[in-house]
């Protein structure tokens, strides 16, 4: 093993004992149709008088964040808007949030929408905690510390699982990196898991937030270390009911037990990716929404085969036993036949959900920024099965470009 490769596992190896005695929570989960009924009484419970409600053009225009809006003002719980958040958040979104936070009197926050506004609500929340500090300051490992302002998260896509996890990603308006915060304060205090808010969402954000939830199950499962028992179960859980139930909401957007099942999912995905680290796979997405504003799960999309397949035999004793949990083979399948059968399944839930094998906007110039900066994402912090040097990196970029 090259000397660095050793001087990352030896880096997982201590991080790993330290993280095991880190105080993780998980946001309490409040589940089931109706469930943003409950809002209100939890911002006033924990005494919130004001609350900052972040959200999207979409989901405004959707009325999905109206319906929530409505909910606050019968219960009379007074708030504050930004509804401009755009996809891939940026420095600048998280600036105005803060700044509308502070000039309107808010003291907790209410993000409804997927991983960019959740995102973009944690960035403003960690200022509120550290005002002092830019919010590129706050890029990397726990930065922010301490309680933050009570946040509810409700998730209108089953993907990112933002609303349990210590991350929040943020593009710098002015370099267009897309770095990550990570801090056990950012972990929401309560996440809304209510069916009904993504009924209405359109099909090619069902695929690609899913396939989203799909890759942090499966990069969590891989990982060389950093899991737990529980990170394990709710990893193999989260692929399960994804393999259940994706082709289905895909089909069938107005099936509330399958919307509710893969809202599950994502949740738990978000567990086991918040304790166990993503991987390559994600380095590589995120230099895509950075660079080209690809979308977040779309990029994952893609990329999830053939890394998958570029690992090789490393993984497939494990991807071995997702493809078991997925019902895409048995005790009796060797390990090898399963692992290629769970690949075989991801490429064809992409064609089937027009998902395309590649993309054809990575321009040349790009590729040694991209791959500079996933290297830094991956290293040594993600507990990758495989370790990628530049030579190989180079390789599977040029696989993901057609
Ligand atoms: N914090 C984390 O742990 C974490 C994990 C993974 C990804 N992310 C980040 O999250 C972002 C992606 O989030 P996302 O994939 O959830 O998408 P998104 O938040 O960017 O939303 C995508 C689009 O979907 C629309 N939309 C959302 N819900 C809808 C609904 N119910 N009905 C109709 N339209 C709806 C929105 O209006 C928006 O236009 C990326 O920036 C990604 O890097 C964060
Ligand atoms: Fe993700």
């Amino acid at each position: 093993m090259p000397a660095v490769n050793a001087w990352y596992r030896t880096f997982q190896f201590f991080f790993n004992l330290g993280a095991r005695v880190l105080p993780w929570r998980k946001a309490l989960p409040i589940k089931g149709a109706g469930a943003i009924k409950k809002i209100p009484g939890i911002l006033a419970k924990d005494g919130v008088t004001r609350a900052m409600v972040v959200t999207d053009p979409g989901l405004m225009a959707a009325g999905i964040a109206p319906r929530i809006l409505e909910v606050l003002q019968e219960q009379d719980m007074p708030y504050t808007l930004y509804s401009e958040v755009q996809p891939n958040p940026t420095t600048d979104m998280v600036n105005e949030i803060y700044d509308l936070y502070c000039s309107s009197g808010c003291n907790g926050f209410v993000a409804i929408g997927g991983g960019s506004s959740m995102d973009a609500a944690k960035g403003a929340a960690a200022r509120v905690k550290r005002p002092r500090k830019t919010i590129q300051q706050f890029k990397g490992l726990f930065k922010v510390l301490g309680r933050i302002a009570p946040f509810v998260a409700v998730p209108t896509t089953a993907g990112t699982g933002s609303e349990t996890t210590i991350a929040a990603l943020i593009t710098d308006s002015a370099t267009h990196h897309k770095y990550s915060i990570m801090d056990l304060s950012l972990i929401p205090h309560y996440a809304i898991l209510d069916p009904e808010l993504t009924l209405g969402l359109p099909p090619h954000i069902t695929s690609t937030t899913g396939m989203d939830a799909l890759t942090h199950a499966v990069e969590a499962y891989l990982c060389w270390t950093y899991n737990t028992a529980e990170s394990k179960r709710f990893a193999l859980d989260a692929t399960a009911l994804i393999a259940r139930n994706l082709e289905l909401v895909y089909q069938d957007g107005g099936n509330v037990e399958a919307r509710g099942e893969m809202l599950e999912a994502a949740y738990k995905a978000g567990f086991a990716f918040t304790r166990a680290g993503v991987g390559n796979i994600h380095a590589i997405a995120h230099t895509l929404g950075g660079l080209y504003n690809t979308p977040h799960g779309l990029a994952n999309a893609v990329i999830l085969p053939i890394v998958l397949e570029d690992y090789g035999t490393k993984v497939h004793g494990k991807l071995a036993t997702l493809a078991r949990v997925s019902g895409l083979a048995d005790d009796t399948t060797p390990d090898e036949a399963a692992a290629k059968a769970f690949i075989w399944n991801i490429k064809y839930l992409n064609e089937h959900m027009q998902i395309p094998a590649g993309f054809d906007f990575i321009k040349d110039e790009d590729v040694e920024q991209m791959i500079t900066w996933a290297l830094k994402e991956a290293n040594p912090l993600y507990p990758v099965p495989v370790i990628y040097n530049r030579e190989r990196w180079r390789r599977v970029i040029e696989k993901i470009r057609v």
